[in-house]
């Protein structure tokens, strides 16, 4: 595995890659790698003949209050696991490197819509952050494809829009939420969780199933449901930020659309867990 920290260092691997006529599969992360990011990586490895996965703590993306001083900074232990997968290139550029003029003065990406709402609704700028960096890692790193999880549903979404807003010859594949055994999805931010909150974790994913299973049995209210829902979660020590039943593709409330996503976040103590699950209404 090469280990390239400047643009010129990874722009000569890829383009060297690309001249040979090899396809190039990108997975950028935060870093601090779980097992679902290692998944990612198998499954770039699946649609392409080269990945490059990048590790880069994204100041731009993290509100004054949040965990970007804390977030982990493991980059051996990342070097340790991307080399046990088929990982062919890492990208682990400074600050400086991605932002020579500083983080205030960054021109910005930004896709209208649907970055206010959801997580964005209390995380302000934080997908302004994520397309930003994403765009630049894209110029930089010029790959043929990118995967991002299904995890983080409305980055995904997001993505996806920018990436058709803006032209960019990039296709994204999405990769499948990796689950615990207790159905609680893979998060560098379950590390924060204590004995007991761990215990509690999984109903996040337990009660989204049973709106889901509502929903498919002919449950129309989507509001009734949603209620219901939230309560469900603070009886268990929840303290819900959003759970809302929304089209699949836009991202606003669900009305009549048959492709639907239900997306959750909530508060376990201090630890934000979001979650989503998805699903087809049967046409009628
Ligand atoms: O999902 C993440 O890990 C980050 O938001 C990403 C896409 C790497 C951008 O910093």
């Amino acid at each position: 595995m090469e280990i390239c920290r400047s643009f010129s260092a990874i722009r000569g691997t890829v383009s060297r890659w690309r001249a040979a006529g090899e396809r190039v599969v990108f997975v950028p992360t935060l870093g601090n790698l779980h097992q679902g990011h290692l998944e990612l990586v198998q499954l770039a490895a699946l649609h392409g003949q080269r990945t490059v996965v990048s590790i880069f703590v994204n100041p731009l993306q993290f509100g004054k209050n949040e965990d970007y001083a804390l977030y982990p900074r493991t980059l051996d232990a990342d070097i340790g696991k991307l080399k046990s997968v088929d990982c062919n290139a890492l990208f682990c550029p400074t600050d400086l490197e991605i932002y020579p003029n500083g983080v205030e003065e960054q021109t910005t990406v930004a896709v209208p819509t649907m970055t206010n709402i959801l997580c964005g609704a209390t995380r302000p700028g934080h997908f302004t952050g994520v397309t930003t960096i994403v765009a630049k890692l894209f110029n930089i790193v010029q790959p043929d494809a990118a995967v991002f999880g299904i995890k983080d549903f409305q980055q995904l979404a997001i993505v996806k829009r920018m990436v058709q807003d803006l032209c960019m010859p990039i296709d994204i594949i999405e990769a499948p939420v990796t689950r615990a055994d207790d159905g609680v999805a893979l998060s560098s931010r379950n590390g924060y969780l204590n004995a007991q909150e761990h215990a509690i974790a999984p109903a996040l994913y337990r009660v989204l199933c049973a709106a889901r299973d509502r929903i498919l049995s002919g449950e129309r209210s989507y509001a009734l449901v949603e209620a219901e829902a939230r309560v469900e979660l603070l009886h268990t020590g929840f303290l819900p930020d959003y759970f809302s039943v929304r089209c699949a593709r836009t991202l606003e409330p669900a009305a009549g659309e048959q492709e639907l996503a239900i997306l959750a976040a909530a508060w376990l103590g201090r630890t934000r867990l979001i979650d989503n699950v998805t699903l087809s209404l049967p046409t009628s």
